[in-house]
């Protein structure tokens, strides 16, 4: 297993240092030989070489088996809306260079997070659905995209070719094959074009699926029925922009940001990284939860190398972990609150035991 290891920026290497031990002990357990390499990427990376994702970060990704990836982001840059070179666009240069199509965002609750969630228990309790984004189209990426010339307008443009859309609703049908047979395909198509060509390519894909139940939904009533009844959602697919902030969303029924891991997957290497940000007001506190990225690590056994029993034996290590309150301020309750590490160490200690 040759993993290429991308910490970033923020808290991003204090979580992604947690993962690799977690790794390594699950390597350790199983017998299975793990080499790793580190490599910039972000705003560490315009700082250190001037480019957010840097050549040799991508040829690192692309010899390698899987990529473990922190997080990207730094208030300099946020603050500063004429910065020529953005971190951000170290993340959508790698997604696009690894032709990084899909992302999947499992949306799950733990037992013992239920009081976290702002939602009532009953309605979170048992949520378990899948969200499926498309990672590599629509306005983050069509072009063109900038100001005119006297600065007074700003454009971004929404593009998808058939070709995209096909390859994710395709794989989102596959997904809900192997779960419940039910998609929910998002959109709005009441108003976009390209949402319209989205409805128009499921609509023929899902005639090769007849056993599973399709419904269209759009985004804006999506966003109202994640938080109002999470449980009726199995498989959701839908273009990156509505991707992203549905996620955000659902996160909340977790009950914490910091526990929502994603698989990014397509043509190269496989990412896999925590759906938050860089946070960079915890960076270097040793707050930050890990678990995000440890579930993540759980993931890449998963997806890239197919090993069911070490994913799940990082879940049963994460749930543990909970169960015996060790867990980071964000979700734990009034009494003591662990650090990242502490956690981590928590975790790679019960899978040595076992
Ligand atoms: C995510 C993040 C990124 C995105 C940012 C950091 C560019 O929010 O992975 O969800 O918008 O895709
Ligand atoms: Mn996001």
């Amino acid at each position: 297993m040759k993993i290429a290891v991308l910490p970033g920026d923020g808290i991003g290497p204090e979580i992604v240092a947690q993962a690799l031990e977690v790794t390594k002990a699950v390597c350790k357990k199983f017998g299975h030989v793990l080499t790793y390499q580190e490599a910039l990427v972000g705003a560490c990376a315009i700082d250190a070489v001037g480019d957010p994702y840097p050549a040799e970060t991508h040829a690192l990704c692309m010899e390698s088996d899987a990529v473990l990836f922190g997080a990207i982001g730094s208030p300099k840059y946020d603050n500063d809306p004429s910065a020529k070179v953005r971190p951000e666009q170290g993340l959508l240069a790698m997604r696009k260079k690894l032709g990084l199509y899909a992302n999947i965002r499992p949306v799950t609750t733990f037992p013992s997070l239920l009081h976290k969630s702002p939602l009532r228990s009953d309605l979170v309790e048992g949520a378990d659905f899948m969200c499926i984004r498309e990672l590599t189209g629509g306005i983050y990426f069509g072009r063109p995209q900038g100001r005119s010339e006297d600065g007074t307008t700003a454009y971004d443009t929404c593009v998808y070719t058939v070709e995209e859309i096909e390859r994710i609703v395709r794989l989102a049908y596959d997904y809900a094959m192997k779960r419940k047979k039910k998609l929910t395909i998002v959109d709005k198509a009441n108003v976009l074009c390209t949402s319209r060509l989205w409805r128009q390519v499921s609509q023929q894909l899902e005639k090769e699926y007849p056993e599973v139940a399709t419904e269209y939904m759009f985004v804006d009533n999506a966003a109202m029925q994640i938080i109002q009844w999470p449980k009726r959602f199995d498989v959701m697919v839908t273009e990156n922009m509505f991707g992203d902030i549905l996620t955000d969303e659902a996160s909340v029924i977790t009950g914490s940001l910091g526990m929502l891991p994603s698989a990014s997957i397509g043509i190269h290497t496989s990412v896999f990284e925590p759906i938050h940000g860089s946070y960079p007001q915890a960076a270097g506190k040793d707050i930050a939860n890990p678990l995000a990225t440890i579930l993540s690590a759980a993931l890449m056994f998963e997806y890239a190398f197919d090993l069911k029993a070490e994913g799940k034996l990082i879940r049963e290590a994460v749930d543990a972990s909970m169960a015996a309150k060790v867990v980071t301020e964000d979700i734990a309750e009034s009494g003591k609150a662990y650090k990242t590490s502490e956690v981590g160490q928590w975790i790679v200690d019960y899978i040595n035991k076992q």
